[in-house]
């Protein structure tokens, strides 16, 4: 069925012609001169990026490194101690992630403690947050899973503030996204931000750490570079790691910096066309973004009725009408991962729930309505098939 029509593909990652001569321009600059690492594009992209990422009070201090993974290390050791990181702390974090947010917990010396989240947010809430905390906990990373900012998040801080514990955010999906005007990566002590091809911009690969605390930029600085004191020299005063990002993957972020705003509107605007037409197909519900969220479409989510196999619904999309959906985020939470199995610690039920129940709709940054609306079609007739309803 549908073999001559175009295929749908899960997502796609967009380099306008202009973009790659730009790109190649300045590559070819940087060659040239022989600046590869840690130079004046380095620069140009953590200022383009602290510029659209701003604090309440102005812009933040951002420190680019070589991938979102690298960046939450960084991040965790340099609230930790200078040799030892965590020195065995408990860190919460939503069992619903990716790998890299507790694989970095691990990484700085810490340990991860696994908290559900709240279904409508696919988030930690105050009372999940309250659930996992204990006398051990020395920080909380909230995750802004698929772009969304839960409203929420002020809460989070609240209690983190009240222990005297520290709010990290993992924003590896969120660029550009906002919570009540407010941008994501300023709401904790500092935030992670990844470019891995898949996300909403990518550098190729890359991360980028963004804080208003001044020392903990200087440290991250350190640590990216073998804990360095100074690029050129000095004493190793950190347990640093080879984090740099080389100027030829900054070359491709400031580029696709100037990007963002275009392709999140375009992601706004595909979001906005499955919001309405999800409403006549039965059993697939779109996650509901609240008001005051400025969200920038990492993910198009929807929840599956109990009755709809997500497997047999994929098959039947991509056999049958040649749509492919996103993975998820995520199928299977990181309690029931086994390198991670021993820091789990029970059931997390809503989190549980959530895996298995959610999918995520194709969309990417120069989606066009027509692709939308194939989509959707697809969708009506998928979710009626034989075999997709249990
Ligand atoms: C939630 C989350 N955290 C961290 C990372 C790690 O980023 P990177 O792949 O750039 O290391 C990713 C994704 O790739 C992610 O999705």
């Amino acid at each position: 069925m549908n073999a001559e029509r175009p295929g749908i593909a899960a997502a796609r990652i967009v380099f306008p012609s202009q973009d790659r001569e730009e790109i190649a321009a300045m590559i070819e600059a940087a060659l040239a001169a022989g600046a590869l690492t840690l130079g004046a594009l380095t620069e140009e992209f953590e200022t383009a990026f602290a510029h659209r990422h701003p604090g309440p009070d102005g812009p933040l201090h951002a420190v680019a490194v070589n991938s979102g993974t690298a960046a939450l290390e960084i991040i965790l050791r340099s609230l930790g101690d200078p040799a030892l990181g965590l020195g065995g702390g408990e860190v919460v974090v939503p069992t619903n992630t990716f790998y890299a947010t507790a694989g970095a917990v691990v990484h700085a010396g810490g340990v991860p403690r696994f908290a559900d989240v709240d279904a409508r947010t696919l988030a930690l809430g105050p009372a999940t947050l309250e659930a996992a905390l204990t006398p051990r906990t020395v920080g909380v990373i909230a995750v802004h899973i698929g772009g969304l900012v839960s409203p929420d998040i002020n809460a989070l801080k609240a209690i983190c503030d009240n222990r005297g514990i520290w709010l990290v955010e993992d924003a590896a999906h969120a660029h550009g996204s906002r919570f009540d005007g407010r941008s994501a990566g300023s709401f904790g002590t500092a935030a992670a931000f990844s470019f891995y091809p898949t996300k909403v911009i990518t550098s190729g690969e890359g991360g980028m750490i963004v804080t208003a605390d001044e020392n903990l930029s200087n440290d991250a600085k350190m640590y990216r570079d073998q804990g360095k004191s100074g690029f050129l020299g000095g004493d190793h005063v950190r347990m640093g790691y080879a984090w740099r990002l080389s100027e030829l993957h900054a070359a491709i972020g400031i580029s696709q910096m100037k990007r963002l705003d275009e392709f999140i509107s375009v992601r706004q605007r595909v979001a906005g066309h499955y919001d309405k037409a999800l409403d006549s197909i039965d059993g697939i519900q779109a996650l509901t973004v609240p008001d005051a969220c400025f969200m920038n479409y990492y993910k198009y989510l929807v929840m599956l009725d109990p009755s709809i196999d997500r497997d047999a619904l994929k098959q039947e999309l991509r056999e049958h009408h040649r749509v492919s959906l996103s993975g998820e985020v995520y199928a299977k939470p990181l309690h029931q991962q086994p390198i991670l199995a021993a820091f789990a610690d029970g059931p997390l039920p809503v989190a549980e729930a959530v895996c298995r129940s959610h999918a995520c709709l194709p969309v990417f940054s120069d989606m066009t309505d027509a692709q939308a609306d194939r989509v959707v079609e697809a969708l009506a007739q998928a979710v009626r098939a034989p075999g997709v309803r249990r």
